[in-house]
């Protein structure tokens, strides 16, 4: 019984384990073209049509044969019983989508339209364009004070993050609020948010192309926020809404300006939250760039 147990625990820590590495589906021993077969059930569902469930879609040329396989396990072996390829149904119920230009160009007329932060959430929570989504637990949208001088842009949300649907909120968050308190701030005084607003499976990096479909999104929340000052934690965000291509080495604790509406806002990147953890000496660079952020606050 006691074995047993320990038996279940270790195949559910296991299972948990493949979830957090972003293995989203069975593997069967058919090989599915999964944008084919993505294409295929949106079009029926263009239709109206209700698509049949991925261990019945046609088998394409490219498709193993199920029959040749059953030969060749009655040759050596009894018959093997295998689990037909199968996504697990994301929450959304909605397929996946093949990141492209047009995607890229919705999401850029989507966030337009958004004319507070409330429409822009709404536009996320409405918008089906990035697969993120699909295995994310919740919208990562912000956190503090949307009315406040001082905005921290980072890159996408972690384990943490995605169960409380807040930006920095796990250890990394922690840090960041011990900094802020360091230099007289708190959350009332900063609005927080992220590039990227779903959690990447496994805290992956976000791709090229999720980071360019989420940008227009993360662009419009700078404008509505309206800051004084932005402040990039890490390299990833500052490259992305930037366009600069140093490393964060490089780069840290130099004031740059980026194109806000209607002025140029201050901006600085300095070494993510996590990276610090990781570099605790490097604690002393960043407290700098704190100090550096406070004065700009209070010159402004
Ligand atoms: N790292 C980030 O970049 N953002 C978060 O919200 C948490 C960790």
């Amino acid at each position: 019984m006691q074995q047993n147990s320990i038996e279940t625990r270790q195949l559910e820590a296991l299972l948990d384990f493949y979830l957090e590495a972003g293995v989203d589906s069975f593997p069967g021993d058919d090989r599915v073209d999964w944008f084919e077969l993505t294409r295929q059930q949106a079009a029926l569902r263009q239709q109206g049509q209700e698509p049949r469930p991925a261990a019945q879609a046609p088998s394409g040329p490219d498709t193993g044969s199920a029959d040749a396989r059953d030969t060749r396990h009655s040759q050596f072996a009894p018959p093997v019983k295998t689990i037909p390829a199968q996504p697990i149904a994301p929450s959304s119920g909605q397929p996946a989508v093949i990141p492209d230009r047009e995607i890229v160009g919705a999401a850029r007329g989507l966030a337009a339209t958004a004319a507070t932060l409330d429409d822009l959430r709404s536009c996320l929570e409405a918008f089906d364009g990035c697969n993120l989504k699909l295995t994310a637990k919740k919208l990562v949208f912000a956190d503090g004070n949307p009315d406040a001088r001082l905005m921290f842009v980072g890159e996408a949300p972690g384990r943490d993050e995605d169960f409380q649907g807040k930006p920095f909120v796990g250890r990394s968050g922690q840090l960041l609020d011990s900094m802020l308190t360091a230099i007289g701030l708190d959350r009332s005084s900063a609005y927080i948010a992220n590039v990227v607003p779903w959690r990447p499976p496994g805290n992956r990096t976000p791709t090229p192309q999720e980071t360019e479909i989420c940008k227009p999104f993360i662009q419009r929340q700078i404008e509505l926020v309206n800051p004084d000052v932005l402040v990039f934690l890490g390299a990833a965000s500052a490259k992305t809404l930037l366009g600069v291509q140093d490393g964060i080495r490089k780069m840290r604790g130099r004031w740059m300006q980026y194109p806000g509406n209607g002025k140029q806002i201050a901006a600085i990147a300095t070494y993510h939250p996590a990276y610090l953890l990781r570099s605790p000496l490097e604690k002393r660079l960043s407290w700098r760039d704190f100090l550096s952020i406070r004065e700009k606050l209070t010159s402004q």
